[in-house]
């Protein structure tokens, strides 16, 4: 089966309150995106890598691609846009299964993207990486309304699997619709299409916030040891 790997970069990260994207804030001196994208080129497996990159963007350089499998397209309003433009350039290598994975997430441990492969290969349905979710979780705005049964809580992590034509399909059906579509694995739902939940690492944070940077340079370096 041939895999394609989408990387949706094309964000401003108005939440960490930065002069730049947060893709290109340094982690130990190199970008996130470069950590992101390193990581992901140890996927042999892998024939192609889509990068999705803003049209406003002053920080990216082809030069930080790390083999020639890389290529990049603009990315859209909406992070579900923008894997769509990046699935729509990846159309003329048809590729069997994508798997779309954050920009922001340059922690995700290679043994388990490897085991959400494996797992789609085999089984022959998609799936993302997840976690239980181990705090207890309220509903409310300045009060609680109540405390949500957690036991069937997962925190939805990416890389997210998908066979590239049902993805496609999915992700146009639902941005037509208006549907509020924050990961693939919701627009995959809305097709009534199973997606199975791979248990992960917890540690494959999105970067969000500013207090995430210290805790993301010590996790590279826990990994490197
Ligand atoms: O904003 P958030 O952290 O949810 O973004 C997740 C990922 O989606 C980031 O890597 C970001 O760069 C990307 N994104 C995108 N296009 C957008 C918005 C976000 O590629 N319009």
């Amino acid at each position: 089966d041939k895999l394609a790997v989408v990387i949706p970069a094309a964000g401003v990260g108005s939440r960490m309150q930065a002069q730049m994207p947060k893709q290109y804030i340094p982690l130990l001196g190199k970008p996130i995106l470069v950590h992101t994208l390193e990581k992901l080129a140890g996927l042999e497996c892998v024939s192609q890598f889509m990068v999705a990159v803003s049209k406003e963007d002053g920080y990216f350089s082809s030069a930080l691609l790390p083999d020639s499998r890389f290529s990049h397209c603009e990315g859209g309003q909406e992070r579900a846009d923008s894997v769509l433009l990046a699935l729509k350039a990846l159309a003329p290598s048809r590729p069997d299964w994508v798997l779309v994975h954050d920009a922001a997430r340059p922690l995700v441990a290679l043994d388990d993207i490897h085991q959400l492969i494996s797992q789609c290969i085999n089984q022959q349905q998609g799936g993302i990486l997840a976690a239980k979710v181990k705090d207890t979780i309220k509903r409310g705005a300045e009060l609680v309304q109540e405390t949500v049964p957690r036991a069937s809580l997962w925190q939805a992590f990416t890389p997210q699997m998908f066979r590239y034509e049902e993805l496609l399909a999915a992700l146009e059906f639902g941005l037509s619709q208006g549907a509020n579509i924050t990961d693939e694995a919701s627009a995959m739902e809305l097709q009534n299409q199973p997606v199975q939940l791979i248990a992960a690492r917890t540690d494959n944070i999105k970067i969000t916030t500013p207090e995430d940077l210290p805790l993301a340079e010590f996790i590279i370096q826990q990994q490197g040891k």
